[in-house]
């Protein structure tokens, strides 16, 4: 019913857990993908292998989406490619886990650098080829639970989400009218390798199954694919600066 062939989408951090989830599920409806990835070239290699095989075009980048010059070099890199954007998935992020009483300066900086920064240097860097897409094109920012709940060592990392949310949907306003949307996917808990990182994973994992009110069905990150999806695609044209959360009800269980 999705049907994206044509539309050019561009994954920061495609290549492990939700990215090369969204990347695949994008290239499945039809999309051309960009993957970007900054470490894991050989996983990100191995995602786009499985997209040309489905018949797209695809292209890997590596960027460091921190810095404003790798992204400027990205976005040039699509131009010459692609010469448009349709889709922009804004979901690589990282942050330590550690308690608020132990963030540095150094610490609160590298977070937010690279998990609001890259958002608005993303955008501005983009936007004119946003604005060649056919219809309205789409950015989808990927946050968390952390944006509005208080997690045990997750104080960086959630509130450079709050902050996330409140660009996505300040951009939304000055850019609605230029044929854009900008929206949010909000992410329950899904076992990726930052998840399985965090010193508490246990309990997070059996806190989560109490919480979710899908059974034994847990959240993955093609769930969380599905939603990008639908943002991504002309059934969301009216879905504007909102925030879609995708968790089992774990955020509404009490
Ligand atoms: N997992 C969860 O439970 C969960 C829940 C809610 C929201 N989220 C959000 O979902 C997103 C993805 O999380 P994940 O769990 O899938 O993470 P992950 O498995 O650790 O993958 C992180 C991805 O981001 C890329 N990346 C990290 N820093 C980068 C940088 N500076 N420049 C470019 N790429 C960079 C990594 O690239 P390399 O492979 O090259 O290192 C990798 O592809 C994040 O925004 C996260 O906050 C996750």
């Amino acid at each position: 019913m999705i049907d994206l062939t044509g539309r050019k989408a561009l994954v920061t951090g495609g290549s492990r857990g939700i990215g090369r989830a969204c990347a695949l599920r994008l290239a499945e409806a039809g999309a051309d993908v960009i993957i970007n990835y900054v470490t894991s070239q050989a996983a990100a290699d191995e995602v786009a292998e499985s997209i040309a095989a489905m018949g797209r075009n695809v292209a890997v980048v590596k960027a460091d989406i921190s810095e404003r010059d790798d992204i400027d070099s990205m976005m040039e890199f699509v131009d010459e490619k692609f010469g448009k954007l349709d889709i922009l998935v804004s979901n690589a992020a990282t942050g330590g886990f550690r308690p608020m009483l132990a963030i540095t300066q150094k610490n609160f900086e590298s977070t937010m650098k690279t998990n609001v920064m890259a958002l608005i240097h993303l955008v501005q860097a983009s936007v004119r080829l946003l604005e060649r897409a056919e219809g309205r094109s789409k950015v989808v920012a990927i946050s968390s639970h952390g944006s509005h709940m208080a997690l045990p060592m997750y104080g960086a990392v959630g509130g450079s989400k709050a902050a996330l949310e409140s660009f996505v949907r300040h951009f939304a306003l000055e850019l609605g009218g230029k044929d854009i949307n900008l929206n949010i996917v909000k992410a329950g808990l899904v076992e990726t390798d930052s998840t399985r990182r965090i010193p508490y994973a246990d309990q997070l994992f059996a806190s989560r199954k109490l919480r979710s009110m899908t059974g034994d069905r847990f959240l993955t990150a093609e769930d969380v694919a599905n939603c990008v999806l639908f943002l991504s695609s002309p059934l969301a044209d009216l879905v504007q600066g909102e925030t879609l959360t995708v968790d089992g009800g774990a955020a509404v269980h009490a």
